[in-house]
Order: C-alpha cells, then sequence, then structure tokens
C-alpha cells in the first residue's frame, strides 16, 4: 500500500511526527508538502493528494491540517475521493469497515500526537467490510 501525506502549516508538526512513525512502521509513503510553517493553502494540499489517488500513484492519504475540516471538505470535491475527518480511535476503525474511507485527515490543533498516531494505526490496521456497506458506497459514487 503506497501512502501520501500532506499538511498545511497548521499541521507541519504533526506531518512531521506522524512519518516518523509511518517510517518506523515501515510504511510505504510519499510527503506531498507543505514542506515547512509558513502559512499555506490547504485546498492546493488536498487537490495535490486527491489527483494521487486518482491517478493510481498513491492508494490512500493522510491529510492535516489546523482542524482537519477544511482540508477534508477539499479532497471531498474530487472524485473517488472518500475523506473522514477522524479524532478517535472509534471513528477512524468505521470509517474504514463502513465507509471505505481512503483518505484520513486529523487537525493538528486539536490532536496531540500520541493520540494522533492511535488514530491514523486504527485507520491503516482496518479493512473495509463490504457487502450492504458497498451499496451505499455505490449510491455516493452515483452523485459524482
Ligand atoms: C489555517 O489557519 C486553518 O484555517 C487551517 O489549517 C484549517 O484549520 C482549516 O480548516
Amino acid at each position: 500500500m503506497k501512502l501520501a501525506i500532506g499538511s498545511d502549516h497548521g499541521a507541519y508538526e504533526l506531518k512531521e511526527e506522524l512519518k516518523t512513525w509511518l517510517k518506523d512502521h515501515s510504511y510505504d509513503f510519499e510527503d506531498i508538502g507543505t514542506f515547512n510553517g509558513e502559512r499555506c493553502d490547504y485546498p492546493q494540499v488536498a487537490k495535490t493528494l486527491a489527483e494521487k489517488i486518482q491517478a493510481g500513484t498513491a492508494d490512500r492519504g493522510i491529510l492535516l491540517c489546523g482542524t482537519g475540516i477544511g482540508i477534508s471538505i477539499a479532497a471531498n470535491k474530487f472524485d473517488g475521493i472518500r475523506c473522514a475527518l477522524a479524532h478517535d480511535h472509534y471513528t477512524a476503525q468505521m470509517s474504514r469497515q463502513h465507509n471505505d474511507a481512503n483518505v484520513l485527515a486529523m487537525g493538528g490543533r486539536v490532536l496531540g500526537p500520541e493520540v494522533a498516531k492511535d488514530v491514523l494505526q486504527a485507520w491503516l490496521t482496518t479493512d473495509f467490510e463490504g457487502d450492504r456497506h458497498q451499496r451505499r458506497l455505490d449510491q455516493i459514487k452515483s452523485f459524482e
């Protein structure tokens, strides 16, 4: 599984922490920026990551901004993107089991790094259950 991870300035430090965790756990990932703490616009980060998933150069993605809200709203504008904003373990698990979320969003001003790592691990290690949930995803897809 190839991952992409991106953030705006509001979560730059969290992105760096999560990159270390991903490396330590042998995940294959690409950092799509931002590459410093200077102010930038989260929609552009969401666009870059969404287009990587659409092109198949990333399988799943992690998007971070101050709250996770703006970047998740932006990502969900792109066809095929199912971005879940999750700040707890249960929501992260359910976003995989029921929603097949292919992007996880979190807020760097909301979560400390240890909770964010727990949320990320839950999201990375939980599989989609399919069945009736696939029917609902097909309905969502038909709205695109
Ligand atoms: C940037 O200040 C902030 O608005 C952004 O990181 C995010 O929280 C938006 O939803």
